[in-house]
């Protein structure tokens, strides 16, 4: 689907404009396989968002796992994954088994702005893409999910309505997407449950913050003029405002979440950090953005 290659494409060309400022991220994601790889093994490892390998970690994980399985909805990773030096089972489809569907049906919808709306908000997401093997390695593709769902609405509203209208009422179309948008994390979890791989490492955007105030260069890294701690939560550099908005609509990962969707799991350790992935004055001029990223590891304890 072009909206996948499309999407691929863009993370590629940022990772190479931005690579200073992204580093940091691509290390911590690194380093929590690492970790990750220390206790899982198997035959087969499953990576969930294999990408472009961007940040998965071949250093560690490869000797432990026999073959692998790299799932994406972007075709045009495959020649990558073939460079592996290890069985590779390519899997190309959509693992929510729903957004390509939904978004080919509203297309074809020709209903007032307050019917598509209430069509929108019906969308629950059914059972989740799972496939049963050793481990599985959930890869910076869960917030993505939403934000599909979120594109893909927003670009037939707007062929249909008009970009003004679509603008002007965006608090609307917004709130119509959430009821399917949590589903769609909740049945990634689910979908780790019913197919019970023994370890699981689920790395994904938590939140996403939005400052104003300081303007940084592009080629040379430096931290974010905010920061975020378990105590505190957000704190920011005098002069600068913000804006946090949730990566997973409003679905907490914690323990509660956990002992709710992945009974059968526990969770042996976490890590989180914040990827200053568009310092202000490098994509735009409006404002920058920071996510807070999480890693979870678990491991299936019945
Ligand atoms: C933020 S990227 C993760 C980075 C990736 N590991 C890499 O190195 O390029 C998210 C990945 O999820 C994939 N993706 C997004 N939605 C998907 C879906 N519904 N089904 C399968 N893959 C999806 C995208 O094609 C993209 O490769």
């Amino acid at each position: 689907m072009v909206r996948y290659l499309k999407m691929g494409l863009g993370i590629e060309q940022r990772a190479h404009t931005l690579a200073p400022f992204w580093a940091e991220h691509l290390k911590r994601t690194r380093a929590a396989q690492e970790r990750w790889a220390k206790s899982a093994k198997g035959e087969w490892l499953t990576v969930l968002g294999a990408g472009h390998l961007l940040d998965f970690d071949k250093m560690s994980l490869l000797p432990r796992f026999q073959k692998l399985r790299m799932v994406d909805a972007d075709r045009l990773c495959q020649p990558v994954w073939n460079t592996l030096p290890k069985p590779v089972e390519a899997v190309c489809l959509d693992i929510s088994q729903c957004l390509d569907q939904w978004i080919g049906a509203l297309g074809r919808v020709r209903e007032t702005w307050t019917e598509t709306l209430r069509l929108i908000r019906e969308h629950r997401a059914p059972a989740a893409y799972g496939v049963s093997g050793e481990a599985l390695l959930s890869l910076n593709i869960l917030s993505q999910l939403q934000i599909v769902w979120q594109d893909g609405v927003e670009a037939l509203l707007e062929r249909r309505f008009g970009l003004l209208f679509v603008r002007a009422h965006e608090d609307e179309w917004l709130d119509a997407l959430r009821p399917a948008g949590q589903t769609l994390v909740e049945q990634h979890l689910a979908a780790i449950e019913r197919t019970g791989p023994g370890f699981v490492l689920l790395i994904t955007d938590l939140e996403y913050l939005e400052y104003k105030g300081v303007v940084f260069e592009t080629d040379r890294w430096a931290p974010p003029p905010v920061d975020w701690s378990a105590e505190k939560g957000w704190s920011a550099e005098s002069g600068v405002t913000s804006e946090v908005s949730p990566a997973l609509e409003g679905v907490e990962l914690n323990e509660a979440t956990f002992a709710r969707w992945l009974p059968s799991y526990r969770m042996t350790w976490q890590e989180c950090w914040l990827w200053h992935i568009a310092p202000l004055g490098t994509e735009t001029v409006a404002y920058g953005e920071v996510h807070r990223v999480g890693a979870f590891a678990l491991e299936r304890s019945c």
